[in-house]
């Protein structure tokens, strides 16, 4: 585990900690321009951390044609929380990019001037500059006569305990069925080979990428997908969309199983459903796969609903599900799970 990437696992459990508390305040209060902030508010001071991150990593570092985020796509704390969830995947995306290589350096120009800069100082610097902000936030709670709770003060075996989302780069270590020690990654599905790892995958698994759910056709390859690498090598992937405040789980494969790879893959999606601001969490499976419903169920979900005869139906739609599945049993019916996801602050606002 490179340094730099623990200590990002660290300010993102303080960044939770902030977004609980800010949680409290009324959006309002979130929104207001303040004296103490040179006009700006604490969600300016917010997007404009964001876009710190975005600039460094994205235009600078990847050098990737980046727009920047603006206030207007925030206009509260749940939305906040899901821009920085889009900053951890650019993270995420940026150690991958130059793994092993964070001190080679990078001949970047910046405001016309050629500089040698290196990966490890790319993200020191939004890191760091995150912190700076983060101060201003707390003191301007102060003044507001809303004290934070400290976030400055963060020992290890905090930050490791920390109920918020898995930390990058060992997504499973948040499972106490994983040993710690398991080099397990989850990341964002990105690039021409793991699109095509992807690709094989699900024709390997599902006869293709089209999946059938409570009569709806979903083409896997324009979802949002997460694969899991367990010592470096593809070992599953996850697909799912957002609609409406529900997030559809549309497909969890491992294809090393009972080493972690689901756990830590749902884990991964529940994390972006929250994010998302989803109050639940869904998917189907079909009658037959007895394993993922003891899976699902040993993960805190529980049947919602039995959709008799829908997978006939859907078999209408896609010829290439089979009449018969696991341990010989016949393929008919969807049995619907879900799991509720912890209210956030927009209700409490
Ligand atoms: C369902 C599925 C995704 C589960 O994936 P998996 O990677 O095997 O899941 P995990 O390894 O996280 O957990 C499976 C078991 O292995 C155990 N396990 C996990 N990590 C372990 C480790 N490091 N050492 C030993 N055992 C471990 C877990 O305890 C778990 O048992 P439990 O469910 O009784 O708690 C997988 O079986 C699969 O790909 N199925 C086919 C596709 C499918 O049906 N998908 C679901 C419908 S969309």
């Amino acid at each position: 585990m490179d340094g730099i990437r623990t200590l990002y696992d660290w300010v993102r459990a303080t960044r939770r900690s902030l977004f609980d508390y800010l949680e409290g305040w009324p959006v309002e209060l979130y929104l207001r321009p303040l004296e103490l902030l040179a006009g700006e508010s604490v969600r300016d001071r917010h997007v404009h951390v964001a876009e710190c991150y975005v600039t460094w990593l994205a235009t600078v570092g990847l050098e990737e044609g980046s727009s920047p985020p603006s206030p207007g796509e925030v206009p509260d704390v749940r939305r906040a929380r899901a821009l920085f969830a889009e900053v951890d995947r650019l993270v995420e995306r940026f150690l991958g990019r130059f793994e092993g290589e964070l001190d080679r350096p990078l001949a970047r120009s910046w405001r016309g001037e050629r500089r040698e800069l290196t990966p490890r100082w790319l993200l020191a610097h939004p890191i760091t500059h995150e912190f700076h902000h983060k101060g201003q936030i707390v003191l301007a709670g102060r003044w507001l006569g809303r004290p934070a709770p400290d976030t400055d003060l963060l020992f290890p075996e905090e930050a490791a305990a920390s109920p918020g989302p898995a930390p990058l780069g060992r997504g499973a270590a948040a499972s106490p069925q994983v040993p710690a020690a398991a080099r397990l990654r989850i990341a964002e599905a990105e690039g021409a080979a793991g699109r095509a790892w992807l690709a094989e995958l699900w024709r390997q698994r599902w006869g293709g990428a089209v999946m059938v759910t409570r009569g709806r056709l979903h083409r896997l390859e324009s979802l949002q997908a997460a694969i899991a690498y367990l010592d470096g090598e593809p070992a599953g992937a996850a697909t799912w969309y957002v609609e409406e405040g529900e997030c559809e789980l549309v497909s969890l494969d491992a294809v090393r199983r009972g080493r972690g790879v689901g756990s830590a893959l749902l884990a991964a999606v529940e994390e972006h459903a929250r994010a998302a601001g989803c109050r639940r969490l869904w998917l189907v499976t079909s009658n037959d796969n007895l394993e993922a419903l003891r899976f699902y169920q040993r993960r805190g979900y529980r049947i919602a609903a039995v959709h008799a005869g829908a997978v006939d139906a859907a078999r209408r739609l896609k010829p290439a599900i089979p009449e018969v599945g696991d341990h010989g049993i016949p393929v008919r019916d969807e049995i619907e799970l879900e799991k509720r996801l912890q209210e956030t602050g927009a209700s409490r606002e």
